[in-house]
């Protein structure tokens, strides 16, 4: 395991899926978010960097049939299985550090909550924005919540690059077009409250990468 792996299994392994910041029983502006891309149930759905997030549960819940979840740390995962149970086997499960996965197939959306603030080199983001666009369909839609700019400058003890939705749209480049942007005062389990932008996209349905 390298670094960044070992600090994510090490979070997962030792901290209940409930103690850590990010924690939200209903991801209610992610739910909010993805029913306003207008997809049908039947989309293919990416929760990137999902972690132990229950955002799959309440998509399940909801009836979309084609989900899956992307994290670095086995540990988040096994999480999510487990508390999903036997639903967990209508869910593709991706074990991979993102900046180096390479999808197997195309994805209607990606969704990405406090992952891609993470990636505080240029080189990281660039190489980020080549994954979203060799797993994003075409005309595809794309949801990413980072800390604002007034947000806070660390998260699980790494540094993060804050973002306002226009920095998000400008690092993804001309392909992505901005469709809906949404502030979020998040408050953590331990009652702290970080406003965090989400920034709804869509990739334009002809673009120079094809
Ligand atoms: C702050 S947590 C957010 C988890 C989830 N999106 C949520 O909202 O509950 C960041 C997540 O990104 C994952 N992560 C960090 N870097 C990653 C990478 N390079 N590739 C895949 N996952 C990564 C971590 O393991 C962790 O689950």
């Amino acid at each position: 395991m390298n670094e960044r792996e070992q600090h994510w299994q090490n979070v997962y392994e030792n901290k209940a899926e409930d103690a850590v910041s990010w924690y939200q029983a209903r991801p209610a502006l992610s739910l909010r978010l993805i029913a306003n891309t207008g997809l049908g149930k039947n989309a293919t759905l990416i929760d990137a960097g999902g972690g132990a997030s229950r955002l799959v549960d309440h998509l399940l819940d909801a009836g979309y049939a084609d989900i899956a979840v992307l994290d670095i740390a086995p540990a988040a995962l096994e999480k999510a299985r487990a508390r999903l149970g036997p639903r967990a086997d209508a869910v593709e499960w991706i074990c991979a550090d993102l900046l180096r996965w390479r999808p197997r197939r195309r994805y209607d959306l990606w969704h990405d909550r406090a992952v891609f603030h993470f990636l505080t080199e240029a080189a990281d983001r660039r190489r980020y924005v080549e994954v979203l666009k060799a797993a994003l369909a075409p005309g595809g839609q794309v949801i990413i919540a980072t800390f604002a700019p007034d947000g806070p400058e660390s998260c699980s003890g790494l540094p993060v690059q804050r973002h306002s939705p226009e920095s998000i749209a400008r690092t993804l480049g001309e392909d992505f077009e901005l469709l809906e942007t949404v502030d979020e005062w998040h408050e953590t389990p331990a009652g702290r409250v970080q406003h965090f932008n989400h920034a709804r996209l869509r990739r334009r349905a002809l673009d120079a990468s094809g």
